[in-house]
């Protein structure tokens, strides 16, 4: 197939399975098809699914895609999660995605509450990462327990949220999270081709205000933007790190950055 009938056929996708606002496979319809489908073709249609949204699988080989997903993962929660957890934590990823850094954390603690703007890649990890200890839950219904929790980790999810959007994100976490708690936030710098929501929503070219309201929303933020973020949502004792040597996994995250916090 063409690169452009294959791109505009994506975006066409993209379209029809979105919930609008950043929410990709957010359609209702979305989250039964897994359910629906036989068993037998359940996983490869969990593959499909994600295939279609912008947010996961970079090349055309949806079970390679998938490979790299689960081993960039399993690396990152080796090298960089490790540390925070035991068998007793109860952890909360926020913007679990398909699930494939809540499957490694998993394995390592009592109870993981996954966190997802998305019904329907909900539904893919369950299919593709279910496990006994791991719920996958919208931020609404996360929003509605009360129970704390000991870690919070955020990876390749805070440049895809506006500042409103992290605002909102940062009160859920901060009400949820224990007192001494560790918050754990991945972010990218705006260099690199990385540009900020204020330099986005300054282009007034039609193709970066179309790119700004359907396409998938990357923004990098500096230290100093996250601080102060962190802060204003009542956290205290941030550290911001680079993670250039700090962990192997071949992932983009490998050269950016984290933010750690506690109350
Ligand atoms: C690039 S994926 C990262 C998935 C996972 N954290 C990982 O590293 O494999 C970003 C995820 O953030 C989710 N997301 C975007 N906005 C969100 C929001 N406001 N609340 C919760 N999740 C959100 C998306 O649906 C998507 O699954």
């Amino acid at each position: 197939m063409q690169p452009k009938l294959r791109s505009a056929l994506r975006v066409a996708a993209g379209a029809v399975t979105s919930a609008g606002s950043q929410n990709f496979l957010g359609a209702q319809w979305v989250s039964a098809v897994p359910r629906l489908v036989p068993p037998a073709i359940r996983e490869q249609t969990a593959l499909l699914l994600l295939s279609i949204s912008p947010h996961y699988f970079y090349g055309g080989d949806r079970m390679a895609e998938a490979e790299r997903a689960r081993t960039t993962r399993e690396v990152l929660v080796r090298d960089l999660l490790d540390p925070f957890l035991d068998r007793d934590t109860v952890a909360l990823d926020f913007g679990c995605g398909p699930g494939y850094m809540a499957a490694a954390v998993a394995r390592l603690v009592r109870e993981v509450e996954a966190v997802d703007v998305s019904p329907g890649v909900l539904a893919c990890a369950r299919v593709l990462n279910g496990a006994p200890n791991i719920s996958y839950e919208t931020p609404d219904q996360a929003g509605r327990r009360n129970t704390p929790v000991d870690v919070v980790y955020s990876f390749a999810v805070v440049q895809h949220l506006t500042d409103t959007a992290f605002g909102a994100a940062l009160a859920l976490i901060r009400r949820r999270l224990r007192p001494g708690g560790t918050l754990i936030l991945h972010f990218a710098a705006p260099v690199d081709g990385w540009r900020s929501e204020a330099q986005w929503r300054a282009d007034s070219s039609v193709s970066g205000r179309a790119k700004l309201r359907f396409g998938l929303n990357c923004f990098g933020r500096s230290a100093a933007a996250m601080e102060s973020m962190v802060v204003r949502a009542g956290f205290a004792h941030v550290r911001i790190e680079p993670l250039t040597g700090r962990t192997s996994a071949d992932d983009d995250i490998a050269r950016q950055h984290w933010l750690l916090a506690s109350d």
